[in-house]
């Protein structure tokens, strides 16, 4: 049976993935194609429903992006966004101006038809995200205006029975206080979808497709331990088994024990058959380290050190067909490449990588999701929760949270007071509520006293911050007890350690991390 599915036409803009992600979560299957799709394709695929995106241009650029009166006339239900509704309007012979005055951001919006299917269980009047500076001046023949706000005649119209909707603002931006209902009408009352799809689905369809495009190809994977690239390897390794070559660089920058567990996940004896191989490269990157102080010339060199013990084992396996990378949509975001342009995981750490290694093609299976449905792709692999789950982790690692020169011996005092800081969070349950904590080692030593002798040892200083998009972030409120029972435990069960200190900076003028 064909899998039931809504399909999201990019025209550039910048909430797109935001567009189908809303789709998905109301169990339906989403994917993106862009704009230049032929007709024929999409008319292949029989989608339950279309929904065009905002975009950069104006319908009235001579080379804007736009879409053929056919695209209307299929009997497929249509939702137009912002660009994509103006659009409809354009081509179906209503009329766009600019607009005398631009919405932009938080708009009033008054609902005039609460018949219309996709206001269901939405209030007359509320809150709509806006960002438009042409406006729909006349609906197109057989179309009836079914939303307005002060400076927007058409906010919303539509033509029932040819199944075409079109909004002016984004209902796919949680800014807009109904639109994840407006989405859902359309997907599920407009469309009809049923709405039985899952993200195990997803993970299924997607293995059965890494197995149809790499044959009996081989296949490399830069392994780090983080979510991404572990349920990267997770679904090759299902896919293709041991045609897949996972290198896991222990860099001695690692959380304690960190190396151990990834290697119990991925290695011989764990779940996934693979190629695994493990390079322990702690000393190389030690060396490589000393005497470096500067934060930015630490992560240029364990970036670079990277890509060199990549390289060296990929030069051992050989030519490769594919490449593959635990790429997922915010990064795709970040390096400012969305829609249809191939990108590379912008990471400090892995940047450029590809250009030292022999293959043909890359492959990013994650490349359409956000990270928590990557959390739920892995949960479904089996990728046990502890990984799957956990917080972020910076490429360069400890490198970054070690003040000044890092070596061995601060590497395990870091490690060893991070370890009780997180087993401590984990005990007071704030594991599951802090986004992001850890211990840093400072720079600083200073005088102490333990039992009769005098020390003078280093000060370790705590982070815990929550954040939404990791731009800012507020610091999290630990109880006194728990940062008391870190406290001791660091002081006590950590040697060189007669400090600890909590940071309770937020960003900015803070950075999440403590480099
Ligand atoms: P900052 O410290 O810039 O961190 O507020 C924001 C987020 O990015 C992570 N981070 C890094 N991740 N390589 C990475 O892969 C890096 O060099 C790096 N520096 C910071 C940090 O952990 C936080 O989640």
């Amino acid at each position: 049976m064909q899998q039931e599915k809504v399909i999201v036409i990019d025209f550039g803009g910048q909430y797109n993935q935001l567009v189908a992600r809303r789709v998905r979560e109301n169990n339906v299957y989403c994917e993106i194609y862009s704009y230049k799709t032929d007709l024929s394709k999409i008319r292949e695929m029989n989608p339950k429903g279309i929904i065009l995106t905002g975009g950069p241009n104006s319908v009235f650029e001579e080379d804007s992006a736009t879409a053929p009166k056919e695209l209307f006339e299929m009997g497929i239900p249509v939702l137009g966004l912002c660009y994509g509704a103006q659009l409809m309007m354009h081509v179906l012979g209503g009329k766009v101006d600019h607009a005398p005055e631009g919405e932009y951001g938080k708009t009033a919006m008054t609902v005039d038809d609460a018949e219309s299917l996709v206001f269901q269980g939405v209030a007359k009047d509320s809150v709509v995200w806006m960002s438009h500076h042409d406006y729909i001046s006349a609906v197109a023949p057989g179309f009836h205006i079914t939303a307005h706000t002060d400076n927007c005649p058409v906010a919303a119209a539509e033509n029932k029975e040819a199944g075409l909707y079109a909004m002016q603002y984004h209902p796919e931006v949680l800014h807009s206080e109904f639109g994840k209902e407006m989405l859902q009408n359309f997907v599920l009352k407009v469309c009809g979808c049923s709405g039985d799809w899952k993200m195990e689905d997803f993970a299924e369809r997607t293995i059965a497709e890494i197995r149809e495009k790499v044959g009996n190809g081989k296949v490399l994977l830069a392994l780090s331990g983080g979510v991404d690239s572990s349920v990267a390897a997770g679904l090759l390794s299902r896919a293709i088994g041991r045609q897949l070559t996972c290198v896991f660089v222990d860099h001695g920058l690692l959380r304690k024990n960190e190396g151990d567990e990834v290697e119990a996940v991925f290695g011989e004896k764990g779940d996934f058959d693979l190629n695994f191989i493990r390079v322990n490269a702690q000393e190389r990157y030690y060396s490589k380290l000393a005497g470096v102080t500067e934060p930015e010339q630490k992560r240029k060199i364990i970036g670079e050190e990277f890509i060199r013990v990549f390289e060296e084992e990929a030069k051992k396996i050989g030519t490769v067909d594919y490449l593959a990378q635990g790429t997922i949509y915010p990064d795709v975001v970040e390096s400012g490449l969305g829609g249809e342009s191939a990108t590379i995981k912008s990471h400090h750490n892995v940047g450029g990588l590809p250009e030292y290694v022999d293959f043909k093609e890359i492959i990013e299976p994650l490349r359409n999701l956000f990270k928590d449905e990557v959390r739920k792709v892995g949960l479904h692999l089996g990728i046990p929760e502890e990984l799957v789950m956990r917080q972020p982790f910076p490429g360069p690692g400890l490198g970054i949270r070690i003040i000044g020169e890092v070596n061995a011996e601060k590497v395990a005092i870091v490690q060893d007071a991070d370890y009780i800081f997180r087993e401590e969070m984990k005990k007071a349950g704030l594991n599951k509520t802090a986004g992001q904590y850890f211990a840093a080692l400072t720079n600083m030593r200073s005088v102490g006293v333990m039992g009769d002798e005098r020390t003078y040892d280093y000060a370790i200083a705590l982070r815990a911050v929550n954040t939404v998009d990791f731009m800012t972030a507020d610091v999290v409120e630990i109880p006194y007890e728990v940062l008391k029972t870190v406290t001791s435990r660091i002081i006590n069960e950590v040697s060189h350690v007669n400090r600890v200190m909590y940071d309770i900076t937020s960003k900015p003028p803070g950075t999440i991390e403590f480099e």
